[in-house]
């Protein structure tokens, strides 16, 4: 099992370096990808959508990220005494509690304090699972035969410098969850034939170079969730052959360019959850057959440009959950074998599509917000999937919104041309307050187009969407498009504010003489306008500070919980959003104070009910209730003849109201 996996490693750097340098990938374009070794492209919808396209059956092939030699192994590290036994014992000595198959002998959770006498003929010694604290001077010595030993769960404290003297066969020796503090230079001198040794889950905190003196075969070493702060100068030095090292859970500070000087056969290098803080530009120079690196939640805060320059095998990276603050323009530009890319959590400020495009085998890219997917479009997944609104094939990912966007579009549209219309005609008596409904329509009216447009892309986009997601949202149109929807919005808001504002001050002051004439009405209305405008025009105008603000999604309108870069446009966008919710606050919060208290404090007196009465049979004039329907955000009921609240009517109604000052 482990020669045949073994093989496989050693076939797979083989591999790579033949194939390097030579691209005879079919090329498909942007957003496509090949069918196996047909010569035909789909676009990456097709890919792993459980339909068969390709017709070989290669587009419903490596449907998961299974890039890089982790997934090889896969269950073998942690469980490799699974070893088909023959039922009979060839052991004349061993403890009762003990299971014996061939050579082979298990004394799992068999309560032993220390190293049982055994046949010397033994070859595989499992002693999980006991109460051994301590391994005392060549305590093997007698069992040379031995190839595998299993000591995990014992506690071990104390392991003797020549503990495992003798042990010339060995091959496999598991160490794991144990109270290992440290182990003296040379404990592993005679383990020629080692090839593997686990070592995880002990407290060990320090290593130097000569501990592994005599592992000349080790082939792979792991030391999970050990305490360690710094590693030996050269690593390797004792290990020519180590293929893989796993140091993950460790308190790994620093690495430096000789670290792993000396593991060229190394193919694989887990470093995740460490607090590696700095990586010096030669620190992986070495390492030509490396397969597969993981970097991930660490503390890098920065890559020297050239760090992967010469992983020219390298099929996996892994830099996760780094608090990275830059990536070079060229840092990935080597990495021509690179199948799957990891770069979740990180801000990329500078990101563009040259960054990945020297990457032609990448098949796997994980990002930390979806609008970064539309700088790898030759990427065949790219996570996450969607922003909530687009994804990878359609501007629109979603059924729903997308009909949602024509019918609104529709009603916000013909539903406010219907009221301009409508008023026009029916004279009210009111112009100056008509005036400004029609205004309100107009802004309405803007908020309809927007989404046509976004409709009409979403149509022309359809199923491609990623191959021109860049160009849509850096283009002029979803710019201009963007200011359209900020424009309605913020003029519609407040005019809205307005008009609640003029009406609560009727209501207030009924007999006083500040309600405004036609002029004043004219001003403000214009100054609306101009203030919509200079919101919605300044995030084009100063487009250095606020980066690309309307295109940062699908739908060229700045969303607050967006993940914007930076900080400017993300205040902005909030302090916008803040805005319009206190507009919201002005236009729900006080309609309704004013509308309920009227109603609490005099609806229930039968004074009130009886004038009503006189009013409704003296006054049987129409009232002209308009609905209008505003965008996704809003629908509101507008009823702007309220006869009721006439000052008239009001006249005589005692209103207890905090607000609204009783009338004599
Ligand atoms: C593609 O590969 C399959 C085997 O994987 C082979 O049977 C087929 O002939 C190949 N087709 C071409 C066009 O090379
Ligand atoms: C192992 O050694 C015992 C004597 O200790 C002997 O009887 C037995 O045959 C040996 N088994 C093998 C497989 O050599
Ligand atoms: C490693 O880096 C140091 C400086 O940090 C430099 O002096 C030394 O030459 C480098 N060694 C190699 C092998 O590049
Ligand atoms: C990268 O590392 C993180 C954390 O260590 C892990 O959750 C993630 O699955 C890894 N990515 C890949 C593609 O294996
Ligand atoms: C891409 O990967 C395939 C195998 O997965 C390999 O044959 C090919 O050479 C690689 N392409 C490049 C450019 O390295």
């Amino acid at each position: 099992m482990f020669l045949l996996l073994h093989f496989i490693v050693l076939m797979d750097v083989k591999d790579c370096a033949l194939t390097e340098g030579s691209t005879i990938t079919p090329l498909c374009p942007k957003g496509y990808f090949p069918c196996g070794n047909l010569s035909q492209c789909l676009p990456r919808a097709f890919h792993c959508d459980g339909v068969e396209d390709c017709g070989n059956g290669a587009d419903e092939e490596n449907c998961g990220d299974t890039s890089g030699w982790a997934t090889i192994f896969g269950t073998v590290h942690g469980n490799a005494n699974n070893v088909a036994l023959t039922q009979e014992c060839f052991l004349d000595q061993y403890p009762q509690r003990c299971v014996c198959k061939g050579t082979e002998l298990e004394c799992v959770n068999a309560g032993l304090k220390s190293v049982p006498m055994v046949s010397s003929n033994v070859t595989l010694l499992s002693l999980k699972k006991n109460n051994i604290h301590s391994l005392s001077d060549k305590v093997f010595i007698k069992y040379t035969e031995l190839k595998k030993i299993f000591l995990q769960r014992n506690c071990i404290t104390y392991i003797s410098r020549k503990a495992f003297f003798g042990l010339h066969n060995l091959q496999i020796l598991y160490l794991n969850h144990n109270c290992i503090t440290t182990l003296r230079p040379g404990v592993f001198k005679d383990l020629h034939q080692l090839t593997w040794l686990i070592l995880d889950d002990n407290p060990i905190s320090r290593i130097s170079q000569r501990l592994f003196t005599g592992l000349n075969s080790l082939f792979f070493l792991s030391m999970v969730n050990n305490h360690l702060q710094v590693l030996p100068k050269q690593m390797c030095a004792q290990m020519p052959q180590l293929n893989w090292m796993d140091l993950e859970g460790n308190g790994i500070k620093f690495l430096t360019n000789s670290t792993f000087l000396s593991c060229s056969s190394l193919t694989v290098l887990f470093l995740p959850r460490n607090q590696i803080g700095f990586v010096p530009e030669k620190t992986f120079s070495s390492l030509k057959n490396l397969g597969e690196l993981d970097l991930s939640s660490n503390m890098i805060s920065e890559l020297p440009p050239h760090i992967f320059k010469d992983l020219k095998c390298l099929q996996k990276l892994n830099l996760s959950s780094n608090p990275l603050l830059y990536l070079h323009k060229s840092q990935f530009g080597s990495l021509k074998q690179l199948q799957s890319l990891d770069l979740e959590r990180i801000e990329i400020p500078n990101i563009n599509t040259r960054m990945f495009q020297p990457m032609k085998n990448l098949s796997y890219i994980y990002f930390k917000n979806f609008r970064y997917c539309s700088y790898a479009p030759h990427v065949r997944i790219c996570m996450p999937l969607t922003d909530g609104i687009s994804s990878f094939e359609d501007l629109l990912a979603n059924n729903i919104l997308r009909v949602f966007v024509w019918v609104i579009a529709f009603i916000t549209c013909f539903g406010n041309l219907f009221v301009i219309g409508m008023r026009s005609f029916i004279k009210a008596e009111n112009t100056t307050h008509a005036t400004s409904i029609k205004i309100l329509c107009c802004a309405d009216c803007l908020m309809g187009v927007y989404l046509f447009f976004i409709g009409l892309c979403d149509l022309k986009y359809r199923g491609q969407y990623q191959k021109y997601a860049l160009l849509w949202m850096e283009s002029l149109q979803c710019r201009l498009l963007g200011f359209l929807a900020m424009l309605s919005t913020e003029v519609s808001v407040l005019l809205l504010t307005y008009l609640t504002l003029e009406k609560f001050l009727a209501v207030v002051f009924p007999f006083s003489n500040i309600r405004p004439g036609k002029w004043q009405t004219l001003a403000v209305l214009i100054c609306i306008w101009i203030v919509g405008f200079l919101i919605a025009v300044t995030p084009l105008w100063k487009e250095d500070y606020f980066g690309n603000f309307y295109g940062k999604n699908g739908v060229c309108f700045p969303l607050y919980y967006d993940q914007t870069e930076d900080i400017g446009s993300k205040g902005y966008s909030l302090g916008i959003f803040l805005d319009t919710i206190t507009s919201w606050v002005v236009i729900f919060f006080l309609p309704v104070n004013s509308a309920l208290n009227p109603i609490l404090y005099t609806l229930t007196t039968s004074f009130f009910k009886d004038k009503l009465k006189q009013l409704l049979h003296k006054h049987r004039r129409k009232s002209i209730f308009k609905t209008k329907k505003k965008s996704v955000s809003t629908s509101i009921m507008w009823a702007d003849d309220s006869s009721a609240l006439k000052p008239g009517a009001l006249s005589k109604i005692n209103l207890e109201d905090n607000i609204v000052k009783p009338i004599s």
